[in-house]
């Protein structure tokens, strides 16, 4: 039975692409992708599709797609009817808490105002430092709220911490380590238990490999 791949495009593609090449899958329609959005796999019985992020849990959840790539950033705050199968251990980044230097939000008395993409990841972690927050959305250059005093602080993925320190922001906490994951449909895993546990395994050993050297 053919395999539907849902893969996250921006960030992690790059490293996903190289991890699916390394493990033998023919990769060249995603390496060469035009303005398509579908990619067979020019070896195996698989078609690949480049989403974003929360689209990748969408579809997988609804089972067009079969599997999907995604960062542990977006599982932590959406859906959860999948099976989270395996860490890929790329895209390596954080969930930090961050504010200007000298102004913990988590020393704040009183109300406390969180800017974050992460709405529900920002007020699971204060709730479980048993403090209640304000959160505001932001939608993208989220450090951007409290220099300009909208927010006390973030909660925001940091990478190279870069964004952080060009715009005087201290990190205060870490709250999540984050990487890829692949996630499964519940049903799917029913069907086609075998060429899912094959894809499964295949990366399995790169990952495994990878950690070796
Ligand atoms: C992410 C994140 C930070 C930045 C962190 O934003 O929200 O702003 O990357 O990376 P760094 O630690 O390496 O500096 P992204 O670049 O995805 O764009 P956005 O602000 O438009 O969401």
């Amino acid at each position: 039975m053919s395999l539907s791949v849902a893969l996250t495009k921006g960030r992690l593609e790059k490293e996903t692409v190289a991890m699916l090449e390394a493990c033998g899958y023919g990769t060249e329609r995603l390496k060469n992708k035009g303005r398509a959005l579908v990619f067979p796999d020019t070896k195996k019985d698989i078609r690949y599709f480049l989403v974003k992020a929360n689209d990748c849990i969408t579809y997988v959840e609804h089972g067009v797609a079969d599997i999907g790539v995604v960062g542990k950033d977006t599982l932590m705050e959406g859906g959860k009817d999948y099976y989270e199968m395996l860490d890929l251990k790329i895209g390596r980044c954080r969930f930090i808490v961050a504010g200007l230097a000298g102004a913990n939000p988590l020393e704040k008395s009183g109300h406390i105002r969180i800017g974050s993409k992460y709405p529900n990841v920002a007020l699971d972690y204060f709730h479980s430092k048993g403090r209640d927050i304000e959160v505001i959305k932001i939608d993208g250059s989220v450090e951007l709220a409290p220099v300009l005093g909208l927010t006390d602080g973030i909660v925001d993925i940091m990478e190279t911490g870069a964004t952080l320190k060009e715009n005087g922001l201290v990190v205060y906490d870490t709250a999540a380590e984050l990487s890829a994951r692949v996630i499964v449909n519940k049903a799917s895993f029913k069907m086609k238990r075998d060429e899912i546990m094959e894809f499964i395994s295949d990366l399995e050993r790169m990952v495994n490999h990878a950690e070796e050297n």
